[in-house]
């Protein structure tokens, strides 16, 4: 797996503000959304073009369009519905798909619960959205998902990943017969005992979203 961590001061200078707690929900959600279409920038470098003739009010140019298939945008549920605009802004063409995943708090597995996605992903390009890469479990698992369904690009786009979880993907899927990219705004110092990232921001879901128990 190609892991990429943005370096730039505007994104720095974002994610500092999003970490903060005193930070409200509708700031969070704009900064998120903010935070994305820049990660996509670097997320898309690998998006599959074709070339394509065009005449400009000069004279013939020869230029690229997007390929088809479009590639699939796939939000996990709830909190990467928070990332979704900001990828759409970048290539409004893609399509979008949903996982909906949830992780038992107590013992840290992730549990699918919804699912609304093409049953053929053969050679699709696909662009997971989830804020958070904690244990990695969430994230092998939707992989795992896309992969079976014929995916043969993944790109996964988080705000913050743990080192703990970016090993678990690199050895959950190190025998996966299709190229993963990570691209992440910043990689954290570790995870506590309760499995958050520290620092981390906290419950990506609560914050975009509110409390749901
Ligand atoms: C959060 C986050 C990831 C997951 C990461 O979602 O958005 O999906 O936890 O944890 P992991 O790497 O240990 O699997 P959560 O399960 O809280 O659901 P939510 O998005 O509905 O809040
Ligand atoms: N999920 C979150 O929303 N935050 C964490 O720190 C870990 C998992």
């Amino acid at each position: 797996m190609q892991v990429h961590v943005a370096d730039h001061p505007l994104i720095a200078h974002k994610l500092t503000v999003l970490r903060d707690a005193s930070t409200d929900s509708p700031t969070f959600r704009r900064l998120a959304d903010e935070l994305v279409t820049l990660l996509a920038y670097e997320a898309t470098r690998d998006v599959r073009v074709e070339p394509v003739e065009v005449t400009t009010p000069v004279a013939p140019a020869t230029g690229v369009r997007m390929s088809n298939p479009r590639p699939l945008v796939v939000p996990i549920l709830r909190a990467g519905l928070g990332m979704l605009e900001g990828m759409q802004r970048l290539i409004p063409t893609a399509e979008v798909g949903f996982l909906g995943m949830v992780r038992n708090e107590e013992t840290l597995e992730a549990v699918t619960y919804a699912e609304r996605l093409p049953d053929d992903l053969t050679g699709r390009q696909c662009y997971v959205l989830d804020p958070m890469l904690a244990t990695g479990g969430s994230l092998a698992a939707a992989i795992q998902f896309l992969v079976d369904r014929g995916a043969d690009h993944i790109t996964a786009v988080c705000l913050l990943a743990a080192p703990e979880g970016i090993a678990r993907i690199e050895s959950e899927l190190a025998d996966l017969d299709v190229p993963v990219n990570l691209v992440i705004a910043g990689q954290d110092e570790r995870l506590n005992e309760l499995g958050y990232i520290v620092p981390g921001l906290g419950d990506a879901g609560d914050r975009l979203y509110g409390v749901v128990d």
